[in-house]
């Protein structure tokens, strides 16, 4: 007999037939119902066994966390909050659970906790619920950009270019680290190494995406990508899910409406899509709020923010006009920021960005046109603005309630002069990027891209306060774990 499915099961209506289902025991009450999960949904469905009929040595092995088999007729249920039960003909148990073992217990574990145990805590409601709703918002990117006409590129892991320019990368080598071959001045001798070159693990899979974007138009990345960057704190990973759409013949723009699109898009989907996991996360929420006051709480309960974002234009300001905002901000006046704003031309920290998103707009805002200064060398340079004090880039970040940056993106600088100028000013080695600045010599167009982070959009969508709880192994200074 063929396995069915929970999900599935909880969708028919109780026909009496036979079905075998399969899954981990949730819970056993009075020797009589298990409360039975497969991951399939968030939702459990409850299996009546009849103690007279099944062998109490078999009966005593169903702990919390067996994972067991049962064949018996889908009938309607007797018991409350449910449409449909199982009634057990036959009891199969494949794995045993020994519950004074079982690092997972039936009752609230920290988040913390369960960080330690990540080998099993997709077994939680929880974790259930985050990467079901992780794999919804993968399949709606995907697509958003195929129903759109972009085509999906695969961009190299390995790369032997810094595409940020930031210094911020993990090296790739096969060279002994105990005894590293050097050449006669001292350096090490790289042409012993496997490509015989130096080659780090990709940051961005924009320059080469950007490479397809001239020839196919639209593409899209999605991929892991890595950081060296030392910051502990629940925005970032070592080792994380980036999706970079490129788009030729566009401007700002175009790219400002395409991620504004995406975004409220694959959103809407998961409203459509994860009703149950969302409810659950919403409750997750509202419970773990409880003890926290109140100006730490969310304004809106999970599902009503997403609603929210998908109802309502994000907001879009230059730089310098968010300057004068956090200027003249009560919390800039009374010092109570750490990095007091005093002029132009500073790199805004995280208490700027949420002041301005969960203070000042209430609502995701789009930065655009920051200082050239403060941003990668790649993006197009505007013209002189009036009222602006120094020179600005055709970049946009856009900054989302409780999570700060969640795109950045920018027009690329397609100005062959311009671009070179520019590389050799902020020190990008031009004969190792020599590829890229053939595009700009060879039918070189406007174009413009962004990145999302795919688990700061996860976090967004769950409501989980910790991005180390959004993917399955997280990678973090002092941690690669599993
Ligand atoms: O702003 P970033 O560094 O931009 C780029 O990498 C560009 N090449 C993107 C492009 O234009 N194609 O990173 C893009 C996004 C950020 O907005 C943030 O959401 C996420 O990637 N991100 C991180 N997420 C988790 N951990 C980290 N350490 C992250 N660094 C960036
Ligand atoms: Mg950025």
């Amino acid at each position: 007999m063929k396995r069915t499915k929970i999900a599935e099961l909880l969708r028919t209506e109780p026909t009496n037939t036979e079905v075998l289902v399969k899954g981990w025991v949730k819970a056993f009450r009075n020797n009589q119902f298990i409360a039975l999960n497969d991951g399939s949904c968030a939702a459990n469905i409850q299996v009546v066994v009849d103690a007279e009929r099944v062998d109490a040595a078999l009966t005593d092995r169903i702990k919390f966390g067996a994972a067991i088999g049962v064949r018996g007729k889908l009938i309607e249920s007797q018991g409350k909050g449910q449409k449909v039960e199982v009634v057990a003909e036959e009891l199969t148990i494949f794995g045993d659970c020994n519950p004074e073992e079982y690092p997972l217990q039936p009752k609230r574990q920290t988040l913390e906790y369960l960080r330690e145990v990540a080998h099993l805590r997709f077994r939680t409601n929880t974790f259930g619920a985050v990467f079901r709703v992780r794999h919804a918002l993968a399949f709606a990117i995907h697509k958003f950009f195929n129903d759109r006409g972009f085509y999906y590129m695969h961009t190299p892991v390995i790369t032997a270019s810094d595409a940020e320019g930031a210094g911020e990368m993990f090296h790739v080598t096969t060279l002994p680290l105990e005894n590293i071959p050097r050449t006669e001045d001292g350096e090490v001798d790289f042409s012993k190494d496997f490509f015989e070159r130096p080659a780090n693990l990709t940051v961005s899979g924009q320059l080469e995406a950007e490479l397809g974007a001239l020839a196919l138009s639209d593409v899209y990345t999605f991929g892991p990508t890595f950081r060296a960057e030392n910051s502990n704190t629940t925005r970032h990973l070592a080792e994380f899910w980036m999706i970079e759409p490129e788009i030729a013949f566009a401007d700002l723009h175009d790219d400002m409406d395409l991620a504004e699109d995406m975004l409220q898009y694959v959103i809407n989907y998961v409203l459509e899509h994860c009703a149950d996991d969302l409810q659950l996360l919403e409750n997750r929420l509202l419970e773990e709020e409880k003890s926290k006051p109140q100006h730490e709480r969310s304004p809106m309960p999970l599902v009503e923010r997403l609603r929210f974002v998908v109802e309502n234009k994000f907001e879009r300001l230059t730089y310098t006009e968010a300057i004068e905002i956090l200027k003249n901000s009560k919390p800039n006046k009374k010092g109570k920021f750490q990095f007091p704003i005093e002029g132009w031309g500073a790199d805004l920290q995280s208490e700027h960005e949420r002041y301005l998103v969960e203070k000042h707009f209430q609502k995701p805002v789009i930065l655009t046109n920051y200082p050239a200064a403060i941003k990668a060398f790649y993006m197009r340079l505007d013209d002189p603005g009036e009222n602006v004090p120094g020179p600005t880039v055709s970049a946009m970040d856009i900054l989302f309630p409780g999570i700060g940056e969640i795109v950045g993106g920018s027009q690329r600088e397609e100005r062959y002069d311009v671009l070179l100028q520019k590389m050799r000013e902020m020190n990008i080695p031009e004969e190792e990027l020599y590829w890229y600045l053939d595009t700009r010599k060879f039918g070189s167009c406007p174009h413009a891209g962004f990145g999302l982070g795919f688990e700061r959009l996860v976090q967004f969508v769950t409501g989980m306060g910790n991005i180390r709880d959004v993917i399955a192994f997280p990678r973090y200074p002092g941690n690669a774990e599993f």
